[in-house]
């Protein structure tokens, strides 16, 4: 496991990212803007085959389960309802010699390299530690930090058309309060009974204190979020039952079970009963992937407080009335393709003691589904009638430029699973080669075979 593992770098997927038109840093020719990233032609297409697994998942094969897109500016009550606006924060502290701003668990586990929890520290402990063992700033080495300050993590932004008639709204910092606050106009349109899910996939901010590591954490970025409303007492069992179904999921990417673990949380958020998170082994080591909460029936009535309007479900055999529980499923769609990436990564020795760096996604996952190869130019003319030919039942691309040996390792590259290859055998029998990226061994089969033998292999 970690011999594989070792072969994978942050810098090396940074670097093939930006060569491979996967994932750019954004605004670069302005110098960029800090932990942006913008997706390229490859990097969309992978990222959108992610939230298209997870919606097939968790939407379309789970019964009684709906989907939403709800609106990324809500009133600013929600978030006052949720317990944003008053505990969505971070610890966190200035170094007086370098003016740089840190958050002191962070601090507490680089300088113990893991070995202490801060999780299970208030803040003045966290000080404490920070004072007696003269944990140093990462930026300049000094150990001369303020006390700490709770940090809230919400962007804001305002809304009005005069100056003065400004009302102070946010962008969410998490998609699930379009969920909660959608609960009974979903239920009633599907007629849905509890149990059931409302799951939404959408941008979400937050104005991290440390952001890094490429895409694992950044100030905007995409949640996949499922919440699943059931009575009290059945939300153990659910717990549960969802703990697996995500687990399941990402192994049926094609991830590796031994690089997947749960990690119970130490201190739960206001709201939830029970939380835990299924971690990923990524480069920089284990780090949360997502994250499965107990949040009970928290969310609905706190809204039901705030906006006075009852969130009652009433059972319609029973006619008992009662807020559900929640079991909440949430993964970051920009952090699972960091993992997806991480996973895929591998290198290896050819028999000509060259290096093939390869990506090994899951045919459903990666990009272009199969690369058209003509072997020589004066083929290009029948290779584009067949690339013409798939383009309508999956995403193709075509290359003609170079040898055919650097174009396989391209492909290689940017994980394609399939590559086409016309030759001159083919304008005799209209028949083509199949390279397959992971052995490179080749079959060949006539042109009206392709399409059923790459659907079948991409079925997700
Ligand atoms: N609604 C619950 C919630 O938002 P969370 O643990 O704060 O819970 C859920 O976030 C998931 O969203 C995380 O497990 C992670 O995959 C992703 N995520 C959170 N913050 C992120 C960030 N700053 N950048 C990228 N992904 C993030």
């Amino acid at each position: 496991m970690e011999e594989k593992k070792s072969v994978v770098t942050m810098d090396k997927l940074v670097n093939l990212c930006k060569s491979r038109g996967i994932i750019f840093p954004g605004s670069e020719i302005y110098g960029g803007m800090g932990n942006t990233w913008d997706y390229g032609p490859v990097g969309v297409e992978i990222k959108n085959n992610i939230k298209r697994a997870w919606w097939k998942k968790f939407v379309q094969e789970s019964e009684n389960s709906f989907g939403v897109d709800a609106a990324i500016l809500m009133n600013a009550r929600v978030w006052d309802a949720s317990g944003h606006t008053a505990s969505f924060s971070d610890p966190k502290m200035d170094c007086k010699e370098c003016k740089t701003r840190h958050r002191a668990d962070t601090l507490i586990e680089m300088h113990s390299h893991g070995t202490v929890n801060p999780d299970k520290m208030t803040n003045e402990e966290m000080e404490a530690y920070i004072k007696e063992h003269k944990v140093c700033c990462p930026k300049c080495g000094k150990s001369n930090f303020t006390p700490i300050r709770q940090f809230n993590m919400m962007f804001e932004t305002s809304r009005g058309v005069t100056e003065e008639g400004q009302n102070k709204i946010y962008l969410r910092p998490e998609t699930a309060q379009g969920e909660f606050v959608n609960f009974l106009n979903v239920q009633r349109t599907t007629r849905a009974k509890v149990p059931f899910g409302i799951a939404q996939i959408g941008k979400a901010f937050r104005n991290e204190i440390t952001p890094g590591n490429f895409i694992f954490r950044t100030i905007e970025f995409e949640q996949m979020e499922h919440q699943w409303f059931c009575k009290e007492g059945t939300d153990h069992e659910y717990y549960e039952q969802f703990k697996k179904k995500a687990w399941d999921f990402v192994v049926s990417l094609g991830f590796n079970p031994e690089h997947l673990r749960f990690k119970d949380h130490d201190k739960l958020a206001h709201y939830a009963k029970s939380a835990c998170d299924i971690q990923y082994l990524f480069p920089i080591g284990w780090s949360e992937l997502n994250g499965i909460h107990n949040r009970t029936d928290y969310d609905l009535s706190r809204h039901q407080e705030y906006s006075g309007k009852s969130m009652l479900y009433t059972d319609p055999v029973t006619g008992e009335k009662y807020i559900p529980y929640v079991i909440e499923y949430s993964i970051g769609a920009d952090r699972l393709m960091l993992a997806v990436l991480s996973e895929a990564y591998d290198e290896e020795t050819l028999e000509n003691g060259e290096t093939r760096v390869v990506m090994h996604f899951h045919p459903a996952i990666a990009a272009y589904k199969c690369a058209v190869l003509p072997l020589q130019k004066n083929l290009s003319e029948k290779a584009k009638e067949i690339y013409k030919m798939l383009c309508p039942e999956f995403m193709c691309t075509y290359d003609e430029a170079g040898s055919i040996g650097k174009r396989y390792r391209r492909q290689d590259e940017i994980g394609t699973p399939y590559c086409v290859t016309i030759d001159f055998d083919t304008l005799q029998d209209n028949t083509v080669t199949v390279r397959d990226r992971d052995t490179m061994s080749q079959i060949r089969i006539p042109v009206e075979e392709v399409v059923p033998f790459i659907q079948k292999a991409i079925k997700f």
